[in-house]
C-alpha cells in the first residue's frame, strides 16, 4: 500500500502532514551475518588447532615419561676366563672391547707376586685407546703417541701417567672376576693394594 492511500485525507485549510520515509537498512547491516560466520569459523579452526597440538605435545612428553632415554652400559663386573687361559708374558686382548687387558706376569714389582692384572686400555693422556704391540712390547698410542710398558706405566709421548688397573678376583667357579667401577692409579701408590693383583 502506498503512503498515499494511508495518509489521512488532507482537512481544508491545514497543510498535508510530512510523508513518512521508509527505513533504509545500512548496507554494513546486510554483511554482518555471513562475516560474523566466518569469524566464528576462524577461531573454531585455530581453537581445533591449538587443542590437537596440545595433545600432540602431551602425548609426546606421556611416551618420553614411558620410555625415557636410558644409556645401557654392560654391567661393571664382568667374568673373564680361567688363569690358566692365559700364558705367562702374555697380554691377553679377549675382553678389549669391555675396556682390559689382561696381563700375566712372572714377577710384579707391586704386589711383588706372578699372577694376573687387569689393565685399563684408555690412555691417560686424552681418553683414546693404545694398541698392543706385541713385536715391542709396548702399548702405543695412535692419537699422540704416548707409550706404556707392559706393566701400563708410560715412558714416552705426552701422557703423564701410567695406565689404570681394575680389580681383579677369583670367583666362586674359579673364573677371573674383573670389577671395572674399582680403579687403582700407580701414582697414587695404589697398585700395591691386593685388590688390583690376583697372585698365582
Ligand atoms: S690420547 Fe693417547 S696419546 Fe693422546
Amino acid at each position: 500500500m502506498s503512503d498515499e492511500a494511508t495518509r489521512p485525507p488532507a482537512t481544508p485549510g491545514t497543510p498535508p502532514p510530512p510523508a513518512v520515509k521508509p527505513a533504509v537498512k545500512p548496507a554494513a547491516a546486510k554483511d554482518a551475518k555471513p562475516v560474523a560466520r566466518r569469524s566464528f569459523l576462524n577461531w573454531m579452526t585455530l581453537a581445533w588447532t591449538a587443542f590437537t597440538a596440545s595433545m600432540l605435545a602431551a602425548g609426546t612428553a606421556t611416551a618420553r615419561f614411558m620410555f625415557p632415554n636410558v644409556l645401557f652400559e654392560p654391567p661393571p663386573t664382568f667374568k673373564a676366563g680361567f688363569p690358566n687361559e692365559i700364558q705367562a708374558g702374555q697380554v691377553d686382548e679377549r675382553f678389549k672391547s669391555r675396556g682390559v687387558w689382561l696381563v700375566r706376569t712372572d714377577f710384579d714389582q707391586w704386589a711383588k707376586s706372578s699372577g694376573i692384572f687387569a689393565l685399563s686400555t684408555v690412555c691417560t693422556h686424552l681418553g683414546c685407546t693404545p694398541n698392543w704391540l706385541e713385536a715391542e712390547q709396548k702399548f702405543k698410542c695412535p692419537c699422540h703417541g704416548s707409550g706404556y710398558y707392559k706393566t701400563g706405566v708410560n715412558f714416552e709421548g705426552p701422557t703423564p701417567r701410567p695406565l689404570e688397573r681394575f680389580a681383579i678376583s677369583i670367583g666362586d667357579d674359579g673364573q677371573i672376576v674383573v670389577d671395572k667401577s674399582r680403579k687403582f692409579q700407580q701414582e697414587k701408590g695404589e697398585w700395591v693394594n691386593p685388590a688390583a693383583f690376583l697372585k698365582l
